[in-house]
């Protein structure tokens, strides 16, 4: 990728069927990182809270936090889109809060565009935003900040009425403006159908290779997550990396071994006379 990247850049990328890649960043230097790597669109989700946080999941997250978090990314990023995930109950109490928080995120995070979880109900809210000229990505299938409800870490669709909600869920919200929708772990068929329907790209995660893009949480991809996911691909191991290395630099500590005379600095031998 040459250049900064774009919502009509992205529209015209699904439109001549070249694949989105989406990742999630959380500070500066996987920001820098991921940025160099040519990703198309980086998300400062609110997986950060299970993922950086050490929360048990993303509902605990706040505002505040995710604007910290997002301003070390946008410092890190010179070409990918930064989009910023608003956190549960950042946007769902009322359109004027939602406004509020996006706002948040694009005069202190620098975001292009914010992320929402959920369909019919918060279509409303979400083009009163886009009338007010803030880009918003949806989300819907799986949607973590209701995990509750779920009763399951995936969207089950086992009867057609299901299948018809997050369809229709898809199509009001394209016609409400969203510039693109993130599908969570879906049926990949059902995915599919929703990417033909709609024009606006579709970025899947978990849910097969016929959406637009696909995202993928950054320590899913790098083997920092605590565990693997059906739906995510490791690309490295890092935490085994990582262990040896502090392993190594710990016993070279115990046993004098670091630092060594490179590591270190001199005086001038005249001066150490003097003193001694
Ligand atoms: O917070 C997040 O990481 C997300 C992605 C999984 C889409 O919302």
């Amino acid at each position: 990728m040459t250049g900064k990247m774009t919502i009509s850049q992205l529209q015209k990328m699904t439109d001549d069927g070249e694949k989105i890649s989406m990742v999630t960043a959380y500070d500066y230097p996987m920001a820098l990182l991921v940025d160099r790597a040519g990703i198309d669109t980086v998300l400062v989700g609110d997986s950060v809270g299970d993922n950086m946080l050490g929360y048990s999941n993303t509902v605990p997250v706040t505002m505040d936090e995710m604007i910290h978090h997002t301003k070390a990314v946008r410092r890190g990023l010179h070409q990918a889109f930064l989009v910023g995930d608003m956190p549960f109950l950042s946007f769902q109490v009322s359109t004027e809060k939602a406004i509020e928080n996006a706002g948040r995120f694009m005069k202190e995070g620098g975001v292009e565009a914010v992320k929402l979880e959920g369909g019919e109900e918060i279509a409303d809210t979400l083009h009163k935003m886009v009338k007010l000229g803030i880009a918003v990505m949806g989300h819907i299938g799986f949607t973590p900040q209701r995990e509750a409800q779920f009763g399951a870490r995936r969207l089950n669709v086992s009867d057609e009425d299901t299948a018809r909600k997050v369809l229709n869920d898809a199509k009001i919200l394209e016609e409400a403006g969203a510039f693109s929708i993130v599908l969570e772990k879906m049926p990949s068929q059902l995915a599919q159908i929703i990417s033909d329907r709609l024009t606006i790209p579709t970025i899947g995660i978990g849910s097969g290779v016929h959406c637009d893009g696909q995202v993928l949480v950054i320590t899913d991809i790098l083997g920092l997550a605590s565990r693997e996911f059906k739906h995510a691909k490791r690309y490295a191991n890092l935490s085994e990396i990582i262990e040896q290395a502090v392993r190594a630099y710990h016993g070279e500590v115990k046993s004098g071994l670091f630092p060594s005379e490179e590591h270190g600095f001199k005086m001038k031998d005249e001066l150490l006379q003097n003193l001694k």
